[in-house]
């Protein structure tokens, strides 16, 4: 028999006839890798092989689920409630974020609840592992740590002796099975080794957590071909250079998506921050022309965040637009309703937005803000002091309400604002303790700061310097 030949994508594991230098399916370049057709003689399926199944109602008894909880929160909060067993989760976030850092601690804690747990590590020698829990102070954990990289080893070795209730594979990419030919790390050994390690998981009732790199291009042999294979998703992210991390549930089957948990790091580790809400507020003076704070929302959490904006003169025949936290097909929307709705032009200045602390926003919510931000910017005319913004603009220059306003409201008037600009001023915006002012048309924020005119050209004046 002779080998039949695949092309697999090493970005997103789409799978083709023919060798290509782009993939169809994501677009990425040169990440088509050959590999040979695992033998496997299809069988024809009919209702004479196989057998009558009973069905089972809706209704009727539920085992609740156990959780193991580690007693840190911000990581049980984003799980749901603590790892479910014989369930995988995959954590995912480019190297160097902290992965290994979390899921020690969290092997750690568990372990210490005397609970047995493995952690398998593929990347750093067992010393290396050792000198870092020692660092976390968790040299006395009673966590088993074995270095190995070969998932039928790892079988072996999990098998043997009391079967853990939790294991960490550190890293999916550093696993291999034998009997393929591609290298660790190919979307080949990545999902074999995955396949393997999540069927002992669901075997032996074990919480089987998979540690994955993702680079910023998402090409190198992806975490992508595992989010199906998965029960649950973390990702763990941060702006390098700051210190917050954010762990974000972004599938999860056992609970809420969407959820995030926010650490700090530390020389001794993750410290968990349980009240993120204004964290990424920086202390400005309140008279600097284009801030604004974003009341957001992310999962259930309020979350109240500065964007700064800088809008100025470009030399360039093409001015610039950077942004850092924020979508920037976003912000060219906003930009071009401010234009086209309300007269304010930006061409010809370079734009910059900049969320502060190293948060990512994704909600549309922080359309407003955003907004607020230029406009101060353009004009110099700082917005009112201790207001919060949140909405979403609309191609038409109207702003729209955004899910959880009354909690948005509660978290800035705790954290001690005194007015929100928001899309309604009725209803459940009512008794937030706030002067909400309505903000209907996105005309009538530019009209309320700096007192510009939508029939007048922008006046830009000198902008007022920080002394
Ligand atoms: P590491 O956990 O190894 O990242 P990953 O597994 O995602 O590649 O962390 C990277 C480096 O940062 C490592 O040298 C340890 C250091 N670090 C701290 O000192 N404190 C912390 O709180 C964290 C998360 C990491
Ligand atoms: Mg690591």
């Amino acid at each position: 028999m002779s080998k039949r030949s695949r092309y697999v994508c090493q970005a997103c594991g789409a799978v083709s006839g023919k060798w290509s230098g782009k993939c169809d399916d994501c677009g990425a370049w040169n990440t088509i890798v050959e590999e040979v057709v695992p033998e496997a003689a299809p069988k024809s399926t009919s209702a004479a092989q196989g057998r009558a199944l009973k069905t089972e109602a809706l209704s009727g008894a539920v085992t609740q689920l156990r959780r193991l909880e580690a007693g840190i929160r911000e990581f049980d909060v984003v799980t749901g409630g603590g790892l479910v067993p014989g369930s995988a989760t995959l954590v995912g976030g480019e190297p160097g974020i902290g992965k290994s850092t979390l899921l020690l601690q969290v092997a750690g804690a568990l372990a210490r609840k005397g609970l047995p747990t493995t952690y398998v590590t593929g990347e750093e020698a067992a010393d290396q592992v050792r000198h870092r829990a020692q660092r976390l102070g968790l040299g006395d954990a009673p966590v088993r740590l074995v270095a190995a990289t070969n998932v039928s080893d790892i079988l072996a070795t999990v098998e043997s002796g009391q079967p853990p209730a939790m294991m960490v594979i550190d890293s999916i990419q550093t696993m291999f099975v034998d009997g393929l030919d591609s290298a660790p790390g190919s979307v080949a050994q990545v999902r074999g080794s995955a396949q393997a390690l999540v069927a002992q998981a669901k075997r032996s009732g074990a919480a089987m957590v998979l540690l994955g790199h993702v680079t910023k291009e998402g090409v190198i042999a992806g975490p992508r071909v595992l989010e199906h294979m998965v029960d649950t998703v973390l990702t763990f992210e941060g702006e390098r250079g700051h210190t917050f991390r954010i762990l974000r549930a972004t599938k999860n089957r056992f609970g809420p998506a969407d959820e995030i948990g926010v650490f700090t790091m530390t020389a001794a580790g993750l410290r968990e921050e349980p009240n993120p809400s204004a964290l990424f507020l920086s202390d400005h003076a309140a008279d600097t022309s284009g801030t604004a704070v974003f009341a957001g929302v992310e999962g259930t959490r309020p979350v109240l965040v500065e964007i700064q904006a800088l809008v100025a003169p470009s030399p360039l025949a093409t001015p610039r637009r950077a942004v850092v936290g924020w979508d920037s097909a976003r912000l060219a929307m906003v930009l071009a309703v401010l234009e086209a709705r309300c007269g304010v032009a930006m061409a010809g200045r370079d734009v910059y937005l900049n969320v502060t602390g190293g948060l990512r926003i994704s909600e549309p919510g922080a359309d407003l803000a955003a907004a607020a931000a230029l406009v101060s910017s353009l004009t110099g005319e700082p917005v009112p002091a201790g207001t919060v913004f949140f909405g979403e603009i609309g191609l038409s220059g109207d702003v729209r309400n955004v899910a959880h306003a009354a909690l948005r409201l509660k978290e800035a008037a705790k954290l001690g604002f005194k007015s929100a600009w928001v899309p309604q001023a009725r209803g459940e915006t009512d008794d937030a303790g706030l002067d909400v002012v309505a903000i209907r048309h996105l005309s009538d924020l530019v009209t309320r700061i700096g007192g510009l005119d939508a029939d007048t050209p922008v006046p830009l004046r000198e902008r007022k310097v920080r002394g």
